[in-house]
């Protein structure tokens, strides 16, 4: 049987309705049998202070555990002032750590945003490039996902609208299970 690959899926909103949560949910229907996507919460986690991490909570080492475990990490965001937003860059601080053992290290990744703006949380998208590149995480280049306008995207039940946005996101996720059998650790 062919490998089936592990994503560990990172939504940078804590909302409840939140428009990442449901592209989250969208992309995960239309993922490749190949990609078994599974979201990992990160709204509870204790922000990070080195100096607790001599006796880690238990949220960040479950944290950890799940990431070291994934094959493969899809971002899910918004952004939060033309950047990435607070509660996501303490998830990627806390798997970073302690030093030389992160979690994040050498698992193909992929990137999307989505917000109700024009420019569908650009800024975010591209800052959180910025910290893949340091942790390792060889980001897929194309295509791009910025999901502007993100607030039509979905109806009540938050099942997406239209047809162009599906084959988009579809399209992304056939990309990226290539991608990720392309550039998985040995
Ligand atoms: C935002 N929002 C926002 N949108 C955007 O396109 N660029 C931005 O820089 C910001 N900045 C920003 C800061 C903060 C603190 C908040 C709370 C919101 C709006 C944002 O895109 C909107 O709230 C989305 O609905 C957030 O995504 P979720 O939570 O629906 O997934």
């Amino acid at each position: 049987m062919d490998k089936i690959f592990d994503v560990a899926v990172i939504i940078g909103s804590l909302r409840k309705d939140s428009i990442n949560r449901k592209a989250a949910n969208a992309l995960a229907e239309l993922a490749p049998a190949a990609l078994k996507l599974s979201i990992v919460e990160i709204g509870h986690l204790p922000i990070y202070n080195q100096d607790v991490d001599e006796n880690p909570p238990a949220a960040w080492a479950q944290f950890r555990a799940r990431i070291s475990i994934a094959d493969a990490i899809l971002f899910v965001t918004p952004e939060h002032n033309r950047s990435v937003p607070a509660a996501l860059k303490n998830a990627i601080d806390i798997g970073s750590r302690p030093y030389g053992h992160s979690a994040w290290s050498g698992k193909p990744g992929a990137v999307v945003s989505a917000s109700p703006g024009g420019i569908g949380g650009f800024g975010a998208n591209h800052h959180l490039r910025q910290s893949l590149v340091f942790l390792n995480i060889p980001a897929m280049a194309q295509p791009e996902a910025y999901l502007g306008g993100a607030d039509k995207l979905f109806d009540a039940q938050g099942k997406l609208v239209n047809d162009g946005t599906r084959k988009f996101l579809q399209d992304f996720m056939q990309a990226f299970g290539a991608w990720v059998a392309a550039n998985r650790r040995a």
